[in-house]
Formats: C-alpha cells, sequence, structure tokens
C-alpha cells in the first residue's frame, strides 16, 4: 500500500494551468485549459498501461503490432471531473466511463455520495478517476472505496489538476494504494479547505452554478 504521485512537469501544462488559476478566465476558456491538463496528465498516466502483442495488416505486408491488453474503465468524481471525460475519451475511446458522484458539505468538509454508477465488476480492469481537485482527500478516499467494493485492482490511478499536501498526507493515512498524477502540488487548505493557491471550485469554473447543497428528504 503506497501513494506514488507524479508531477507532470511539462510547458503546455503550465501554461494551461496558469489559465485556469487566473481569477479572469471565463468558463469557456477554464473548460478547454482544464481538457488540455487532462489530455497531458492522461497520457502520463496511460504510460504503464499492459498491452498485448500481435500483428496488423498494412496495405503493404504484416506488421508487429501492440494493443491496450484490457481497455480501462474512468470514474470522473462529479462535477468537477467531467472536465476530465473528453480527454479520457480521445486518448481511450473504447474505455468504459462509470460515475460517482461526490459532493463536499461546505460546513463539515466530509464527502456526502450522491451518484454510484459503476460497472458491475472491476477486477481486471485498470481504474483511472478523474477528478481535477484533491484538497482533504475525502471525496477522493470515498470514491476509492466504493471501487474497492466493485473489485478494482490496486494500484488505482488518480489524475487530478491540483493536489494539496493534507490531501496527499490523508491518501497515505487511509493507507490506499493510488498512483497519483498531478500538475501542481499547492501550498496548503485554507479554513474552509480551500485549496490555496488554488484555483477556485473547478465545478462551478466550468459549469457556471453554484452546486446547491442536496435537499434532505
Ligand atoms: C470538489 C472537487 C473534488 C472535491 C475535493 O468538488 O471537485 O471533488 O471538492 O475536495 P476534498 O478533497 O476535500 O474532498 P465539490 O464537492 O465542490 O463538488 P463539485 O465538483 O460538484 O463542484
Amino acid at each position: 500500500m503506497a501513494i506514488t504521485t507524479t508531477l507532470v512537469d511539462h510547458p503546455v501544462v503550465a501554461d494551461a494551468l496558469t489559465r485556469i488559476r487566473d481569477r479572469d478566465t471565463p468558463n469557456a476558456l477554464f473548460r478547454q485549459n482544464l481538457e488540455r491538463i487532462g489530455t497531458l496528465l492522461l497520457a502520463e498516466a496511460t504510460r504503464t498501461l499492459p498491452t498485448v502483442d500481435g500483428t496488423v495488416e498494412t496495405p503493404l505486408t504484416t506488421a508487429p503490432a501492440r494493443r491496450i491488453a484490457s481497455q480501462p474503465v474512468v470514474v470522473p468524481i462529479l462535477r468537477a471531473g467531467l472536465g476530465f471525460v473528453g480527454a479520457a475519451q480521445e486518448l481511450l475511446p473504447n474505455a468504459d466511463i462509470g460515475f460517482i458522484g461526490m459532493a463536499r458539505n461546505e460546513d463539515t468538509h466530509q464527502p456526502e455520495p450522491y451518484v454510484n454508477k459503476l460497472p458491475e465488476s472491476l477486477a481486471g480492469r485498470p481504474v483511472i478517476v478523474v477528478d481535477p481537485m484533491l484538497a482533504t482527500g475525502g471525496s477522493l478516499i470515498a470514491a476509492i472505496e466504493l471501487l474497492r467494493e466493485r473489485g478494482a485492482p490496486e494500484p488505482i490511478t488518480v489524475v487530478c489538476a491540483l493536489a494539496a499536501p493534507e490531501g496527499i498526507r490523508a491518501l497515505e493515512a487511509a493507507g490506499l494504494s493510488i498512483d497519483l498524477f498531478t500538475a501542481a502540488i499547492d501550498d496548503h487548505l485554507d479554513e474552509h479547505a480551500f485549496i490555496v493557491p488554488g484555483l477556485g471550485d473547478a465545478g462551478d469554473r466550468q459549469f457556471g452554478t453554484p452546486a446547491a447543497p442536496i435537499p434532505s428528504s
């Protein structure tokens, strides 16, 4: 059980990250640059996907070939994780997409699950969780629990744009096995558990609407 963290150091990622941090970046440009970050981080995160050797018929002859052995399941954590789905489907057009809805209670900072739409079994399927923000780590830890219940093989790959040191420590303390890919590890969390310097609320900045609390039944 261990957390490995890969900081993706790439000029295009750095430039896109600067744009999404900028408070004056409008929503459309925010989404575009977030997706750009997703593409490059997912390229790194899928570097070790197992492949099988075979052959392919070119117009001229038979050539040796490699194919992805088992199509991954990509799991965005709603809402903000939706910003990486386009990039994931572009790179992995045959991947299944599972959905986990996790809202962070802004008073307690605890995650509250509201969607769990995953394949029946994740056994033998590489699983890639995407969520632009890792703050306290509560949402991710709760999401990983749901993935483990379905038999997801570990380590589970996680792609986020920004991580807080507190969140990474929480993953370690939870004893999870995760390969984390991020564009940056920021300084700290503020008293509202927002990442500082951060980029604000990745859900609101993509979709414009502040997420209303879940109505109690
Ligand atoms: C944000 C973010 C992560 C979570 C991170 O989502 O997108 O999912 O908070 O915080 P944590 O590490 O402290 O759990 P939020 O709950 O604001 O929902 P949203 O994506 O719908 O905006």
